[in-house]
């Protein structure tokens, strides 16, 4: 990846908000207050185009004509979002990052938002200069997962979905599951230990880091699994998909 002087916008498309903010990517620092806009009702990809311009007018002063990037809850393959779970299903077959260039008349790269968060906390938070194999997992309305080697990611692995006694772990072990079923932190921890025991079997990474909203509490969670590979919280909280996609669409725009 290059540094680049002038930010590049990131921006992130939740289930419930689309939040943005240009990016200073020598530090990974937002360079003004990030804008928060609620996902529109019906969350197709054009409704969210629409929401992602006014974001892009928003910052224009500061981002230039360059790049933007734009993280995603789906995996994103050459462009294209083949299954999608918290936004509108029309996403699905669609090549979201040719019409999000179309509508924005910029270059834009969309990647998925466990990478996204997971690239961030690469460069600049809890895996910083972490070698060897470093897994991002996001704990929120799903399991969003992202597999970094030596810095370099693999993307869209969606191992939130693995199959655990029958059930797709997202559904079970989330923070959503926990919230839905009133776990106490001492349940949920029972099946988040099932689920880092799992991932540890498949394939023995380096460190674990433990993203999403709740991680801010991961003192009530973390110390009560009993895992072989190092597990810590992360650092960017909820900038690390804003900041994320910035580094995913300067490395893109980088590219030969
Ligand atoms: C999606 C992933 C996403 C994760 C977190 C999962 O349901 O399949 O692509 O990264 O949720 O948003």
């Amino acid at each position: 990846m290059t540094s680049a002087a002038q930010p590049i916008l990131g921006i992130d498309i939740g289930g419930s908000g689309i939040k943005g903010a240009p990016v200073d990517l020598d530090s990974g620092t937002l360079t003004a207050d990030r804008l928060r806009i609620p996902t529109p009702k019906k969350s197709t990809p054009k409704a969210c185009a629409d929401v992602v311009a006014q974001v892009v007018d928003a910052f224009v002063d500061q981002i230039g004509d360059g790049p933007i990037g734009i993280a995603l809850p789906a995996p994103v393959v050459h462009g294209t979002v083949p299954m999608i779970a918290n936004l509108h299903s029309s996403w699905v077959g669609v090549n979201a990052e040719e019409l999000f260039s179309e509508r924005l008349g910029r270059h834009t790269v969309l990647v998925n938002d466990a990478d996204a968060a997971g690239l961030a906390e690469v460069y600049y938070g809890a895996a910083k200069d972490h070698p060897g194999l470093v897994i991002m997992t996001t704990l929120g309305t799903g399991i969003g997962t992202a597999l970094i080697m030596d810095g370099v990611l693999v993307p869209n692995s969606e191992l939130g979905h693995i199959e655990i006694d029958g059930k797709d772990a997202e559904t079970k072990a989330s923070a959503n599951a926990k919230a839905i079923e009133h776990l106490s932190y001492k349940r949920w921890a029972k099946r988040l230990q099932k689920y880092y025991t799992t991932m540890e079997r498949y394939f023995w990474p380096d460190l674990f880091v433990v993203g999403g909203g709740v991680s801010k509490c991961h003192e009530k969670f973390l110390p009560l699994l009993d895992l072989n590979t190092p597990i810590v919280p992360a650092q960017l909280l909820n900038q690390a998909g804003i900041v994320g996609a910035a580094v995913a669409a300067a490395s893109a725009d980088a590219r030969p």
